[in-house]
């Protein structure tokens, strides 16, 4: 939430702390802002409304500056108006400062400096923490040592970078609980909340720590912790390219990331498929082999598509390795009192590894005592830091609000995991040769579906007139209904709901008129007659159904006002295939309907708020 940028060195700021914010706007779009230095002191603009507001306000007016502060914002408190927009100042108006996560204790903070005389123009949390970093600079004149003492009276999380026109070659940064990357390019370093910001400069980039400052000059940096201790930071290297983050002739970041997904998934099972053995090779979870074969217990926590896809990852484990599995969303787990026993194991899932729920229930985990391994995509993030094991998903830089690669490479990462541990178990190599082989096959069946989008576009434009959707499938695929109608809330504002196909008839069939569709996933499978059931019951009630089907299934036209047909397929592997044209769909009616795809209102990608 919200991105942070930050640079200093030789080039002119603007125009590079403008192309940050563009790049971070994926973070938080409600408004923007900059800091630089102009003449020895700190100009400020800030705007409500995305990005592009700002870039008007600049004018294309570059400025004599090198050092300068920007901010893009979700915001929490404080409504999204010009006056709110970071970034903030202390009240000499010499200080300036960004800010990304919650100060919890601002509310006492800010009663105390107002009763020493200290005024606020703003209703952020933000200023408040600016106003103290000015308290104690009158005192020490020192930049740096003003933030620490500052982040030292702090409770609540930050990623703040701080500039001060007193101290013209000087930025300050520091996290707790919000992401901060460091980049060391030639002659300049640029700081961010991620590094997409980044990698146009450099790819050499350390990762800040929590409660972990790093002080930036001219030529020079270091890190301190903000009670004073040395630290030490290992240089890494970013994994992906600047391609990676441009839209590559797609009009949305959305529908390219829809479109990676033969090869996102193919990067999911690289190297850990081992065909001839019909096994799996798991490096990341090598540690931990004994403690997972020998678990009693496994329980998934994580939010919104990371959850849809632990659900699959539920009847995955359970199915193939034979052990119990809980899924919790992560924003629960934590303040329920979880019983955890000696033997369980928690998996955390997440594409940005920086959902603040998923880390409090992380830390809830280990503190009980739990080994906690990670299902991440960003290379470097705090989750994939906090767990003890884990294996990244390699799905690359997902920009697009809405979460669709990330979701195929999830499940990806639970069919190995239960395949690595039914093999341990009961698993035939033959069988496993076979799932194997099958697993191979994905990738083209996918760009089948996606060589066929066409179709889903013509089924959204029919249906672009819905208030409310309906979304059902049963087994593997009831997960998909769920992931299916939170893609069509999100990106199209559409309301609709996923359930599983059966649980219908106890309730939400009150909803059905001829003006609720139904989306069915109606693959061939075990249970495909149950659902045709399921799609008599919609249809008795004048609701209009599309189908999701097995191709070559002719009986299907009998009971569908529209079908879409994916290949054939294992059915654990199904999900793989039938979220896709529920991704479409949603895509295709958000443009349908003019909406803003890849920024979504209310919404920013990661959650690095509680
Ligand atoms: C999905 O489309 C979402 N925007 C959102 O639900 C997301 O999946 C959730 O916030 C979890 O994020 P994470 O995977 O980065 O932890």
């Amino acid at each position: 939430m919200c991105g942070i940028v930050g640079y200093i060195g030789k080039n002119l700021v603007s125009p590079i702390l403008l192309n940050g914010l563009k790049r971070l706007e994926y973070r938080g779009y409600d408004s923007a802002g900059i800091s630089i230095l102009q003449n020895g002191q700190i100009l400020t603009l800030k705007k409500a409304g995305k990005v592009a507001e700002l870039e008007s306000l600049l004018n294309h007016n570059d400025y004599d500056s090198k050092i300068g502060i920007a901010h893009t914002r979700w915001a929490t408190h404080g409504e999204p108006n010009d006056l709110n927009a970071h970034p903030h100042f202390d009240n000499s108006k010499e200080i300036s400062l960004v800010h990304n996560g919650i100060i919890e204790n601002y509310a006492s903070l800010k009663k105390n400096l107002t009763e020493r005389g200290y005024y606020f123009e703003s209703d952020t949390d933000t200023e408040v923490l600016a106003v103290l970093v000015g308290h104690f600079y009158i005192k020490t004149k020192d930049l740096c040592e003003s933030v620490r003492l500052a982040l030292n009276e702090v409770t609540g999380t930050f990623g703040i970078v701080v500039m001060s026109s007193n101290e013209p070659n000087t930025l300050v940064a520091a996290r707790r609980g919000s992401p901060m990357v460091f980049g060391i390019g030639d002659d300049e370093f640029i700081i961010a909340s991620d590094a997409s910001a980044i990698i146009a400069h450099t790819k050499q980039v350390i990762y800040i720590n929590d409660n972990e400052m790093i002080i930036v000059n001219q030529n020079t940096f270091h890190t301190k912790t903000i009670y004073n201790e040395k630290t030490d930071n290992k240089i890494h290297e970013i994994e992906f390219d600047l391609t990676q983050i441009e839209k590559g002739g797609f009009p949305h970041f959305m529908l390219k990331e829809i479109y990676e997904q033969p090869i996102t998934f193919k990067d999911s099972f690289r190297g850990r498929i081992i065909q001839k053995e019909g096994d799996i090779k798991l490096g990341g979870l090598r540690s931990v082999a004994e403690n997972l074969r020998n678990s009693k217990r496994i329980i998934i926590t994580a939010c919104g598509t990371s959850w849809h896809s632990s659900l699959v990852g539920e009847y995955l484990i359970e199915n193939f390795a034979n052990i119990p599995v809980e899924v919790e969303y992560a924003s629960e787990f934590r303040y329920r009192n979880p019983v955890i026993n000696k033997d369980d194991i928690v998996f955390a899932v997440s594409q940005s590894g920086e959902t603040a729920d998923t880390l409090a229930a992380i830390k809830e985990a280990k503190q009980k005592g739990a080994i906690v391994l990670g299902i991440v995509n960003q290379v470097g993030s705090s989750i994939a830091r906090e767990t003890d094991a884990g294996m990244y998903i390699h799905a690359g830089p997902e920009i697009g609000v809405a979460s669709t690669k990330a979701f195929t490479s999830q499940v990806s990462a639970f069919i190995l995991i239960a395949l690595y541990l039914g093999r341990m178990k009961n698993i035939s190599k033959s069988d496993g040769m076979r799932y194997c082989n099958e697993i191979s096959l994905i990738p083209d069946k996918m760009q089948s579906i996606l060589d066929n989008a066409e179709a889903i576009k013509e089924i959204a434009k029919h249906y672009s007139y819905a208030n409310n959707f309906l979304y059902l499938g049963r087994g593997y695929n009831f997960p998909v209904a769920l992931e299916g109608a939170l893609k069509l809330k999100e990106i199209s504002y559409i309301h609709a709901e996923g359930y599983p196909a059966a649980e219908m008839k106890h309730g939400p069939i009150a909803l059905i008129d001829e003006n609720m569709p139904v989306v069915i996933i109606a693959t061939k499978d075990e249970i495909y007659e149950k659902v045709i059931s399921n799609i008599e019951e919609v249809r008795a009630r004048g609701g209009k159904v599309i189908a999701i089907a097995t191709e070559g299934d002719e009986n299907i036209k009998n009971y569908a006002n529209h079908i879409f047909y994916i290949p054939e397929t294992l059915s654990f592997l199904t999900p793989l295939l039938a979220v896709i044209p529920l991704q479409l769909l949603s895509y295709y009616m958000a443009v349908e309907l003019g909406r803003d795809v890849d920024q979504p209102r209310n919404l920013a990608k990661s959650v690095t708020v509680e």
